[in-house]
């Protein structure tokens, strides 16, 4: 790990180096707030820990030109002066992520930097798991934004759920979790071939048998890696939701055929969001259809196909699901004189 280090002081510095590398890390350091600007552009230090008071740039600007100019997540830890609410209010408002009080103390430096690094970890992890769910999705040339508007479905689908006494653990992690792992819905797909998963036009009942093994494919993936790490949560939720985002309510879904509160609340969640997004898409079998149909065809699953609540959550914050599939160039207007679709069930699925 390599933390650029920025101070216009040459013994602060030196110290700060000192403390830094006996700790195991790779000092890059900077004497004023634009060569420390310039340092972080090149890309190789993603915390930083700088001085407030800087010629050229201050600690509060560096901060500010990062946050606005940035893609890569960088942690900037903020050395102050007197540490004073003022101080704290400024250099949060710029975008600071950590404070320590000058002079410092090595011990609480390293301590602030290690969380500086869980942070940066977490960051890491969930674009690792997008980009799985990419590389999975790449081979499928149709779906488009289909991971991103997922997610975003997902997301808004649990918070009006928990909003709802009925689904108290529905909490903050757990939105968070869905919004960072209900990509990896259709990893399975990986080992799915082409013949099938390219096909225009309905399948065969034995080309669906092949396609409805996605579902055990990316579960099995995920719970290998979950024996592994068996306290990972993202994991859990990951590998639950590749397995039952199929399963319907009715118990008429696959692959195991799970009923009602059988099916994990996350798999539910992304039943909803990826079938309405799958509808409102054109893909190989069909065309899209706008969001009144769309629409019509979730409600209509309520209590067969779908959780009879995730359904209502979906009507509750329809304006938002609306919203979100306008922003990704999803047709969004009225039914009128498109053609309704003849039979409604498994359109998503293409049978
Ligand atoms: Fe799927
Ligand atoms: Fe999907």
């Amino acid at each position: 790990m390599r933390i650029l280090i920025a101070d216009d002081d040459e013994i602060a510095l030196a110290m700060l180096a000192h403390t830094l590398t006996q700790s195991g890390y790779d000092v890059e350091t900077a004497t004023d707030g634009r060569q420390a600007l310039a340092k972080l552009r090149e890309g190789r230090a993603r915390l930083v820990v700088s001085d407030w008071e800087m010629p050229h740039l201050s600690g509060i600007e560096l901060c500010q030109a990062v946050r606005e100019s940035f893609d890569n997540y960088v942690y900037v830890i903020l050395l102050t002066g007197r540490g004073s609410r003022q101080e704290t209010i400024d250099g949060l408002s710029a975008g600071a992520d950590d404070f320590i009080k000058k002079p410092f103390d090595p011990e609480e430096l390293i301590v602030r930097v290690r969380a500086g690094e869980r942070v940066l970890g977490l960051e890491t992890r969930d674009v690792t798991i997008f980009a799985l769910a990419r590389l999975a999705e790449s081979r499928d040339p149709e779906t488009g934004e289909h991971l991103e508007r997922v997610r975003d479905y997902c997301r808004v689908l649990a918070q009006q759920l928990g909003r709802q006494a009925t689904h108290e653990e529905v909490d903050a992690e757990f939105v968070r979790l869905i919004y960072a792992t209900s990509p990896l819905h259709d990893i399975g797909k990986v080992g799915i071939p082409d013949s099938v998963l390219l096909k225009p036009g309905l399948l065969s009942d034995a080309e669906f048998a092949v396609m409805k093994n996605h579902a055990l494919l990316g579960a099995q993936t995920l719970d290998a890696a979950l024996g592994q790490f068996p306290q990972a949560q993202f994991l859990r939720m990951a590998r639950d939701i590749a397995a039952t985002h199929h399963e319907r309510w009715d118990g008429s879904g696959y692959p195991h055929g799970l009923a009602g509160e059988q099916i994990p609340l996350c798999g539910r969640i992304v039943a909803v969001a990826d079938v309405y997004d799958a509808l409102t898409s054109k893909r190989v079998y069909k065309a899209a259809y706008c969001h009144d149909v769309a629409r019509s065809i979730v409600l209509e699953g309520a209590g067969s196909h779908f959780d009879p609540a995730v359904v209502q959550a979906y009507r509750d914050c329809e304006r938002q699901i609306v919203a979100i599939a306008a922003r990704y160039g999803v047709d969004v207007g009225p039914a009128s004189d498109r053609e309704p679709p003849v039979a409604t069930a498994g359109i998503a699925s293409r049978r």
